[in-house]
């Protein structure tokens, strides 16, 4: 009964999130770079004056860079109070700061006309536009539209060098309900390369969900851009300790090892804000629809506590076979489909017969590979494996979920021993076909980087939903290129389900396992050393697919020339000066060096981040997908250049 109060709470909780979810300031996105359009419904113009007050005081961030480097520079370059920026950043009056650190500014923030802003001046160099202003000079903590809007005098095409312009830097004070909330201050946080509105909030020790929300950002639309400001709401004045310290791992804040959620009211939080991503426009419909499978659930498991399917159909998979035999087949497969959940997309039972019809008598026409064949049923194609042995965790968690990038388990029949699994086909088979010559198959035609990267952001968004959305958290821990399979539009779907584990009832963060199973070289080292089982698995796993993605190379070949450590092949470009100038060496050379190098490189870093030996120093997979999808993006638009 407890689960059906949890799930009701939610579907309250869910219903009045609109409130939650509602923008307090829209974030700016990418609209900063089209200076000539001020679509007023971001916040290119300023965020608007919906506070409380009418001024308050705000902070912002800003790294210092060469000539803005030093207390007074930076004081003068935003009309900033050196005293106060000195004590906010612990350093004396005439200190300078080293390259690239954040340095915390307070202002006097207060509202003019329908926007806050904070004014300073700026007198114009040689070489000055609008935009390079505001992107450049002031790190976007303006931007070209308000610039043009407030100096509306000044012709824009031509701005004459020695000119004082009026420049208004983004700040906002906190609105009804964040003031309700505890929030004192807004913080205008300026974005850099590669940085998550998760690792961003944990740096201030705040919840992302609340960072999200101030935004206007959801779970299903989080992506941040570089030079640009995230509001990042404050209970207290923030310090320099929380900027000048490397920031702690992502993973601090919301632990990457969601094998069994401690059941406070945070993760509650985070599992509303997860809820609401994963149901997207469907939400109402689908949570009604979970509701009652939720409700018939709770009630069988009552019922059925000694019979249920984990317990007794499966189990006795796994007693020997002498005495497996015994079982009425009929009577085994009547069990299993009785204790199935009633689900939104219901598991077809086959006959062996009709499994013999769809692959034409297994016949080795329709085998597509292994124990894989192809099969036809009911006009549809699809693949059909045959399995002996405990496939409950597969049946039970493909059962369970359902989503575009994990294959989808349509229908099971069981005989003779052997179960037989009727999966959705996937075109174009497996990835590994695609990326090198393998096991005497041939390597088909080569992917294009376009076609890489979206593979990446499908299997990263499929892994990330099995990490973060299923209830309790999976793992894969058998991720390789083979166990990506391609459809027709070479969009990516996870499969073999096999090891998938979810850790639930273990109590701890880890599980340790007795048998080391899965990919050797795919296979994280704390997996191999002492069996620890993480979500961080598959993300060692999901680096290790990339590196081949991109250099097309089997993990097999890229061991022979590192033994130990898969990272270092990646050094030639993150180590040296110029790295760039390497990527050759990396890259796949069917790629024709056609991509963009900038892309490439934040990827390699990407990969060498999910390469790291300590697990917790790993990226989510949640931020993984924000990269990736970032890149996506990136990817069409210098399509678009290079072919314009
Ligand atoms: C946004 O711009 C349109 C036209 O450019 C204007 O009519 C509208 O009032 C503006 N809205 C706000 C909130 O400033
Ligand atoms: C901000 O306001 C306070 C008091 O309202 C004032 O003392 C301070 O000088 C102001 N700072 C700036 C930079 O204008
Ligand atoms: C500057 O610092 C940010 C993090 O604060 C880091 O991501 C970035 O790589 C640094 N840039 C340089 C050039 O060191
Ligand atoms: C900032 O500049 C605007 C004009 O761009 C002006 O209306 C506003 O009063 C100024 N704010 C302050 C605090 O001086
Ligand atoms: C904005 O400025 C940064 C740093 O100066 C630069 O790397 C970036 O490319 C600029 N953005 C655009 C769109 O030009
Ligand atoms: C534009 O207006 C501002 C104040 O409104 C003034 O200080 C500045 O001199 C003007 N610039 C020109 C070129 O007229």
């Amino acid at each position: 009964m407890d689960r059906l109060h949890l799930h009701l709470a939610l579907f309250i909780f869910l219903i009045c999130n609109c409130s939650l979810i509602e923008s307090q300031q829209p974030y700016i996105g990418k609209a900063t770079n089209r200076c000539d359009s001020a679509d007023n419904s971001t916040s290119v113009l300023g965020y608007s004056c919906n506070g409380v007050t009418q001024s308050c005081q705000a902070y912002l961030t800003f790294r210092s860079l060469p000539p803005f480097n030093s207390v007074s520079s930076i004081s003068s370059l935003l009309a900033a109070d050196p005293s106060h920026l000195s004590q906010l950043n612990k350093v004396s009056q005439d200190a300078t700061f080293e390259t690239n650190r954040t340095v915390l500014v307070p202002v006097n923030c207060s509202c003019s006309g329908s926007h806050y802003q904070f004014n300073t001046s700026y007198v114009i160099q040689h070489g000055n536009t609008y935009f390079s202003i505001a992107n450049s000079t002031f790190q976007g903590l303006s931007t070209c539209q308000a610039l043009q809007a407030q100096n509306a005098n000044l012709s824009t095409g031509n701005l004459i060098v020695g000119t004082r312009i009026r420049v208004p830097l983004r700040c906002a004070c906190p609105t009804k309900n964040q003031a309700d909330d505890g929030v004192k201050y807004l913080l205008s946080y300026l974005v850099t390369w590669g940085q998550y509105v998760s690792a961003i909030s944990s740096m201030f020790g705040v919840d992302t969900g609340k960072t999200l929300q101030a935004n206007g950002l959801s779970e299903q639309n989080f992506n941040i851009y570089p030079f640009t400001t995230l509001l990042v709401p404050l209970q207290n004045s923030p310090s320099s300790s929380q900027t000048v310290e490397p920031p702690p791992p992502p993973s601090q804040q919301s632990p990457p090892t969601l094998i069994a959620p401690p059941p406070n009211s945070s993760s509650r939080k985070t599992w509303v804000y997860a809820l609401v991503g994963t149901l997207g426009g469907l939400a109402l419909i689908a949570v009604f629809g979970l509701l009652i499978f939720w409700f018939r659930f709770a009630k069988r498991k009552k019922k059925e506590k000694d019979s249920f399917i984990a317990s007794e159909s499966f189990e006795s998979i796994e007693k020997p076979l002498e005495k497996r035999k015994k079982l009425e087949e009929e009577d085994m497969s009547q069990n299993f489909w009785d204790s199935l959940p009633s689900f939104a997309h219901s598991l077809q039972l086959y006959t062996y017969e009709e499994i013999k019809l769809a692959t034409q008598n297994f016949s080795p026409s329709s085998l597509i590979g292994g124990s894989v064949y192809r099969g036809t049923i009911k006009g549809d194609y699809a693949a059909v494996k045959k399995m002996s042995g405990d496939v409950s965790e597969e049946i039970n968690l493909l059962n369970k979920i359902s989503h575009l990038n994990l294959i989808r388990l349509s229908g099971v029949c069981f005989s003779d021993g052997y179960w037989y699994l009727v999966y959705e086909y996937a075109a174009n088979g497996a990835l590994s076909d695609w990326l090198y010559e393998n096991q005497g198959t041939q390597k088909k035609k080569c992917l294009d980087w376009k076609q890489r990267l979206q593979i990446c952001l499908d299997v990263a968004t499929g892994l990330n939903y099995l990490h973060s959305y299923t209830s309790p958290p999976h793992v894969h821990k058998n991720l390789k290129s083979s166990n990506v399979l391609l459809d027709a539009d070479f969009r990516a779907k996870i499969s073999n389900f096999g090891l998938a584990r979810s850790a639930d009832g273990q109590g701890g963060q880890f599980a340790l396992t007795r048998h080391i199973i899965g990919t050797k070289g795919f296979m994280a080292p704390e997996y191999l050393e002492n069996g620890l089982v993480s979500t961080m698995l598959d993300v060692y796993s999901f680096g290790v697919l990339l590196l081949e993605i991109f250099t097309g190379k089997e993990v097999a070949v890229l061991y022979e020339a590192v033994n130990v450590n898969l990272a270092e092949i990646l050094s030639p470009v993150l180590d040296e000066k110029d790295g760039i100038e390497n990527l050759s060496q990396i890259m796949d050379s069917s790629l024709g060096g056609n991509y963009p190098s900038e892309l490439a490189i934040l990827l390699i870093r990407l990969i060498a981040s999910c390469l790291k030996k300590d697990p917790s120093a790993r990226p989510t997979m949640h931020e993984i997908v924000q990269t990736l999808s970032t890149s996506v993006t990136a990817t069409t638009s210098w399509h678009s250049k290079q072919s314009a």
